[in-house]
């Protein structure tokens, strides 16, 4: 049964939030709640580091001199005054620990740490639920996408069998700069400067960040319990310019797809770069736009899309979140199964080679395709390349995971090979494979 958080905030009396972070987020959160002024909710109290270099800033020095700027969490974890604690440092440590204090004194948490969710947020839902706390982390995905509660709450007559899409604003800021013809890392940079990247761009590029957002969609929207650890997972940092002239042949572009689907007993789940028709909505998001697309096996696909990362836009979710608790409508969760995850799927394959040129390359890679069953659907050399860094690209038809990646490994075997050939999965329009 659904379990729906019984707020114990009195509807009359004033309710008093600490932020914890004001870096990108947390600043704008605080903008956003003294633009906004919301009766009845008070920010009170603002942790952060430094808070000597924090408080001269533009957006510090507008805020009300009552709040309480302090370097010390325990000024806050302590503090029985405090009703909500609002939390945009994320990381697991020490953020695991501070958050448990919070939610044991019973203070309601609204978090956008995505990492701790992942990874932690089953036995913190628990221990919410034992302290009558509200936990919520709206803005752990999609930024200002509100697609959590949209799932919870639009989306819990249906079952959900497969969510896809974009879920990192970085990445998709990167790869959809790259297909206008930008620098990769001109991109990042820019991403950095913004303030859309993670601290560690790893996080962004590699896939780790989307990687647990797609967790959190799954617990929240299929009520699966996976693994973050599990989920393959592969970097946008291969990706060259030549692979969106190669896609543009196949009518294609190229973005950070995260994936998870249900069909029987398996649960299958990947992210990384792939190839996305020009026709499907997923291709049609640029800058730091979210996409995520849910295939319910009575209501057929949604898309929710919207800016993914951001100050404003997850300061808004954020807010929102705050409201919903301080309102006493803040929904929690359902139950959730914990769940083995495969990366097998049935796809088509875009495999791009840089080779040193010479006869019989083309005759090679297909003696190792064929030999593993994958059959060749199209070959693309664009003339103008240069013979001794040539970049070419194979595509298949439909074939498994393993299929394709036991070729790939003997393909990179051959001396003409000058790097790891590059393999991305072929999204379809009528893409149910994931
Ligand atoms: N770094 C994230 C992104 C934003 O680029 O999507 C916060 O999740």
């Amino acid at each position: 049964m659904p379990t729906k958080f019984d707020s114990t905030l009195p509807a009359n009396k004033t309710t008093r939030v600490a932020l914890l972070g004001f870096g990108t987020v947390g600043s704008s959160v605080a903008q956003l709640l003294r633009a906004q002024k919301f009766p009845g909710v008070e920010l009170t109290h603002i942790y952060n580091r430094n808070i000597d270099r924090k408080r001269t800033g533009d957006t510090a020095s507008k805020l009300s001199p009552s709040i309480l700027w302090t370097e010390k969490i325990d000024d806050i974890l302590n503090n029985p005054n405090i009703d909500v604690v609002i939390e945009t440092i994320g990381g697991l440590s020490p953020m695991e620990q501070w958050l448990k204090t919070a939610l044991t004194a019973g203070k309601h948490v609204v978090t956008a740490n995505k990492q701790l969710i992942a990874y932690k947020g089953a036995a913190l839902v628990k221990l919410a639920r034992q302290h009558n706390a509200a936990l919520v982390y709206n803005a752990a995905v999609a930024g200002g996408v509100p697609v959590i509660p949209a799932v919870l709450h639009g989306l819990q007559g249906d079952t959900v069998r497969r969510i896809a899409g974009i879920l990192n604003g970085t990445c998709n800021f990167i790869l959809s700069g790259m297909e206008a013809g930008e620098d990769y890392h001109d991109m990042l940079e820019t991403a950095q400067a913004a303030g859309y990247a993670e601290a560690d761009p790893s996080a962004d590029v590699d896939g780790y960040d989307a990687r647990a957002k797609l967790c959190i969609l799954a617990r929240t929207a299929m009520q699966i319990g996976l693994d973050p650890d599990e989920i393959p997972t592969a970097t946008i940092k291969t990706v060259r310019l030549v692979d969106f002239h190669y896609a543009r042949e196949l009518n294609c572009t190229v973005r950070q797809i995260a994936q998870v689907s249900v069909d029987g007993t398996h649960v299958r789940a990947r992210v990384g770069p792939t190839l996305v028709p020009n026709t499907s909505p997923i291709a049609w998001s640029h800058g730091t736009q979210n996409l995520v697309m849910t295939t319910g096996e009575f209501g057929g696909d949604v898309v929710f899309s919207g800016h993914g990362a951001g100050g404003n836009p997850t300061a808004v979710a954020v807010v929102s979140d705050l409201l919903a608790v301080a309102h006493g409508s803040a929904s929690v969760s359902l139950p959730v199964k914990q769940r083995p995850v495969t990366g097998e799927v049935m796809a088509p394959w875009y495999l791009r080679f840089v080779v040193q040129d010479k006869p019989g390359i083309i005759s090679a890679i297909s003696g190792s395709l064929a030999r593993v069953g994958a059959n060749i659907d199209s070959i693309l050399q664009r003339p103008g390349y240069p013979k001794d860094a040539l970049p070419f690209v194979v595509t298949t038809e439909p074939c498994l995971t393993s299929t394709i990646e036991a070729a790939v490994a003997a393909i990179a075997k051959m001396p003409t090979m000058l790097e790891q050939p590059l393999c991305l999965q072929m999204l379809t329009d009528e893409d149910k494979s994931a």
